[in-house]
């Protein structure tokens, strides 16, 4: 298992760029197989997740090679059947769904895994792709979706705009035969770098990023391929302002419209963080000396609220802030599972379902604790860098699934934190 081993009470200065989102990447190189041509997707950071998006390629025979920073795919004829491992190790998985029941005709997915959030159907998926036509037969630890012929244009309201079940419905629609409607869609900006992609390579998508768009299917596969750079990491990016908001001092976020993650900055700014947001960066400063406001009642919810993903990072930076607050998870039932490590850092947290309260003005003290979860194991980090003392975060594989090195990238602000090698079991003699 690995560790991140942090020393608080540093403050933070500098620059960092995000990487590509993690969100846009995993998506993105499940529609490569939509296409008839080659595909790039240029500056792919190394995420654990992407490692198992290859892998999962390279299982069901596409091709695809790491070429530096760029991943490069070319058509092959695939077979619609995920591993159990793989399916099991990530949520986007299920992102697998369409493209292989379109390439293949036919895709046995074993129930999706990723962060244990709470109950995380895929009923809307299902229930898409079942009014395009296509035969869904749901087992109990894995579906089978079939088609005969081409899927079928569709008007389709989402029952709630689920990001990955508007991805799973674009990509089944571009390829579909006839003209669909979506309307109830996800808006978040992941979805239309998507549909960028998609349109890159021969789709004919209008309004995404908006909750009704309107595809022109194509019939068939896409005729074309595409070389995309996916957006910057929002997630990413509201991970370094909150380490700044909870450690001190001035940070510059490069590479990133503030207006990706303005929920956030906002939060940020109320706090007594002082913001400056640029046409494509943002840096965030804050006295170390001068504690932050609390006293807040922050609910997730879609694009552009305030994104779930980053709610256990606002919870880090509100434990030392002035002021009770609670934080309210609108979309997954176990949001705050990193409320443990931060009890045993001494804040006083209670999480229960949804919600997360928080007393704050508490003083943390570096301990041992574990990442619940990818966004909650960031949070740890964040609060050991506001704890006294050494802090040790054990990551049982989560934090690496989204950050290619965020121990290396909080070292570059001037963090003491650093990654540690799993530690080989004590031996123990007998006798
Ligand atoms: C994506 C992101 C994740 C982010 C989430 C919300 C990826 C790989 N992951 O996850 O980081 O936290 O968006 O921004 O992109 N739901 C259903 N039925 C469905 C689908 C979803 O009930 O068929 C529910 C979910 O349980 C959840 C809510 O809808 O309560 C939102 O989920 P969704 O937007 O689909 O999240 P993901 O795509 O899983």
């Amino acid at each position: 298992m690995e560790r991140i081993e942090i020393t608080g009470g540093r403050t933070l200065a500098g620059r960092v760029r995000p990487a590509c989102a993690k969100n846009s990447v995993l998506p993105l190189l499940a529609a490569t197989l939509l296409c008839r041509e080659p595909c790039t997707l240029c500056g792919v950071p190394d995420l654990a997740d992407v490692q198992t998006s290859l892998q999962l390629l390279a299982s069901v025979g596409a091709a695809v090679e790491r070429r530096g920073p760029d991943l490069c795919t070319a058509p092959r004829p695939v077979r619609g059947l995920v591993p159990d491992p793989l399916a099991a190790a990530m949520r986007a998985s299920v992102f697998y769904l369409a493209p292989l029941l379109l390439r293949a005709g036919r895709v046995e997915l074993p129930l999706p895994g990723g962060c244990r959030l709470g109950p995380r159907p895929i009923d809307i998926h299902l229930d898409g792709l079942a009014a395009m036509g296509a035969t869904v037969r749901t087992l109990p630890d894995r579906v089978v979706v079939q088609r005969r012929g081409a899927l079928h244009a569709v008007d389709y309201t989402l029952r709630l705009p689920s990001v990955g079940a508007t991805l799973t419905l674009l990509m089944a629609a571009a390829c579909a035969r006839g003209f669909t409607t979506l309307r109830g869609a996800a808006c978040e900006p992941e979805i239309a770098d998507v549909a960028a992609f998609l349109n890159a390579a021969g789709a004919r998508i209008a309004g995404a990023g908006t909750p009704v768009l309107t595809i022109r299917g194509v019939g068939g596969l896409l005729p074309g391929g595409a070389r995309h750079t996916p957006l910057p990491d929002r997630i990413a990016a509201a991970t370094y302002a909150a380490a700044v908001a909870a450690a001190g001092g001035q940070v510059t976020v490069e590479g990133c419209r503030p207006a990706y993650l303005g929920a956030f900055l906002q939060f940020l700014r109320r706090a007594g963080c002082r913001v400056e947001a640029g046409q494509d960066g943002f840096t965030v400063a804050r006295d170390p000396d001068r504690p932050l406001q609390g006293g807040v009642d922050l609910r997730t919810g879609a694009w552009p609220g305030f994104a779930t993903d980053t709610a256990p990072l606002a919870a880090a930076v509100l434990l030392g802030a002035e002021g009770a607050s609670r934080i309210h998870d609108a979309l997954f039932q176990n949001r705050f599972a990193c409320a443990a490590g931060f009890a045993a850092m001494g804040a006083r947290v209670r999480a229960r379902g949804r919600d997360l309260w928080l007393a704050g003005s508490d003083r943390l003290q570096g301990t041992l604790v574990t990442a619940p979860d990818l966004r909650g194991g960031a949070a740890l980090v964040i609060a050991g860098l506001f704890a006294e003392g050494s802090s040790t975060v054990l990551d049982p594989g989560h934090i690496r699934r989204g950050y290619a090195d965020l121990p290396g990238e909080l070292r570059q602000l001037g963090a003491a934190c650093r990654p540690a090698p799993a530690r080989a079991p004590k031996a123990v003699q007998y006798g």
